[in-house]
């Protein structure tokens, strides 16, 4: 497992920063010194904890789930918006976790390997019935038993996460390095699609996650940019 460490702003040149700065559109920086550019790429690096940012998405998305659950099985204008907010969510919730947290928790923990395999399968599970589900409305005879099938295979996965993953990720990479990765999943969140594409390669070449602060996020804008097809291979 890689164990590098990752390079800090210090030992960047301010020609290095400054370029840094101008991807991710930090405001007046070209009259900032070297070490008000250190200090304005640091800010932007702090974001919400990334266990903590994936549990609040696990707890919205049971929400749908369980409103969906107490509706009728007639055919209803909220079911089909319940799917349709099923889906965006839980889209970009996999994008974000399958671009920025499981490539860190691959890289920088060791021996995660066979239980984040067997997470993207299950995304691409989950995945598979979003994408008939995409095509349906709630008056097919199906739509139910797809969205309880649905409901089975990511509750399953969410307590997976939540009670073995989440925990050892808190145990083994420290809060400051959480937040930073939290911080490129609230960007990549903001630009991750939003419909499903479950044949779509579903990992980031190797380390591309590791590296410099804020690389994560300008990896995943690169490869989201370029399109995830063209980009990654299985
Ligand atoms: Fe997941
Ligand atoms: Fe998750």
């Amino acid at each position: 497992m890689a164990t590098e460490t990752p390079t800090t702003y210090e030992d960047m040149s301010r020609e290095e920063l400054y370029e840094l700065a101008q991807e991710r559109d930090i405001d007046g920086r070209s009259s900032l010194s070297k070490d008000e550019l250190v200090a304005a790429l640091q800010l932007e690096d702090e974001g919400p904890d990334a266990v903590e940012l994936l549990l609040e998405q696990h707890d919205r998305i049971r929400d749908f789930f369980d409103e969906f659950a107490e509706l009728s099985s007639r055919p209803s204008k909220r079911k089909d918006e319940l799917v349709d907010l099923l889906i965006t969510h839980l889209v970009k919730h996999a994008e974000v976790e399958e671009l920025v947290f499981y490539p860190a928790v691959r890289s920088e923990m060791s021996g995660f390997d066979a239980e984040i395999d067997e997470d993207l399968e299950e995304h691409h599970a989950a995945e598979l019935l979003l994408a008939e589900l995409d095509h349906m409305s709630s008056d097919h005879d199906r739509f139910d038993a797809k969205v309880l099938v649905l409901r089975e295979i990511v509750t399953h996965h969410l307590q997976e996460e939540e009670q073995d993953l989440f925990p050892k990720v808190r145990e083994a990479i420290d809060q400051q390095r959480r937040r930073q990765l939290g911080a490129a999943m609230v960007r990549a969140h903001k630009i991750a699609p939003s419909r499903p594409h479950p044949f779509s390669p579903d990992e980031p070449p190797a380390n591309l996650i590791a590296g410099l602060p804020g690389a994560a996020y300008d990896a995943v804008k690169g490869v989201l940019r370029a399109g995830k097809r063209t980009v990654l291979r299985r």
